[in-house]
């Protein structure tokens, strides 16, 4: 896994969407996997930028959502597909058709396998979130680095720390996310990690052992990932 410091906030944002922009301009038809969170919200904004000025288009691509929680109303704020239309699709140039999410409405595990046969051999790029107890997507602790997109019970501190996503109290405890072979298979993979609150999961990211207690050490020895933190994230 190579490693990537950034000095600033700005410096870390400015950087991952540069690598992101230069990506799609290569690749006009990449196939993206996304994630929400705040992490990703300062990359989302110079993106849009960059969508707006016309130094970049999404008009070929495709974008697979990481993940999605469930027993939450499809027109909740907090819904991943919600956050994701905010902070970006709904400010860059992506057919409606290009957007592949979860609805989450029948029989999820059939439309887990749907999400999966339509992932097929994998996305171009993956970009990830880091939960604080080492969990990408909502894969926690325990899962299997061959793991498919699946339904999943939330770890009770990830389903604490949604209530920075949520205008109620009505949390979610579970959901449906990409496994971890499913995100293995992608041509690349990026993990995002901005803030001192990440700083502790990042150094057991690079310097402990691989192990599925922390799932995002499953991806370190993929061929093609790379970690970008800025300096309060690798301050430990
Ligand atoms: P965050 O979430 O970007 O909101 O910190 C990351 C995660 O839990 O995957």
């Amino acid at each position: 896994m190579r490693i990537l410091r950034c000095d600033s906030l700005d410096d870390w944002a400015e950087h991952l969407a540069h690598l992101l922009i230069s990506r799609l301009q290569v690749t006009p038809s990449l196939r993206l996997c996304l994630p929400t969170g705040v992490t990703p919200v300062p990359v989302y904004d110079r993106i849009s930028d960059a969508v707006r000025a016309g130094r970049v288009s999404f008009r070929q691509s495709e974008v697979f959502l990481l993940d999605e929680f469930g027993g939450v109303a499809p027109d909740d704020p907090g819904r991943c597909d919600r956050m994701l239309s905010r902070f970006l699709l709904d400010r860059i140039d992506l057919p409606p058709d290009g957007f592949h999410r979860f609805t989450l409405d029948g029989d999820i595990d059939g439309e887990c396998r749907a999400f999966e046969r339509l992932i097929g051999s994998g996305c171009d790029l993956t970009l990830l979130g880091i939960g604080t107890n080492g969990h990408v997507g909502m894969n926690e602790p325990g899962s299997s680095a061959d793991s498919l997109t699946r339904r999943v019970d939330l770890a009770p501190e990830t389903t604490a720390a949604t209530a920075r996503y949520f205008d109620h109290d009505r949390l979610p405890t579970w959901g449906v996310t990409q496994g971890i072979g499913t995100i293995r298979r992608s041509g690349e993979v990026w993990l995002l990690a901005a803030g001192a609150g990440k700083a502790a999961i990042v150094d057991r990211i690079v310097n402990g052992p691989v192990t599925v207690d922390v799932p995002a050490t499953l991806l370190r020895n993929h061929p093609s990932a790379l970690l970008v933190v800025d300096r309060d994230a690798s301050a430990v």
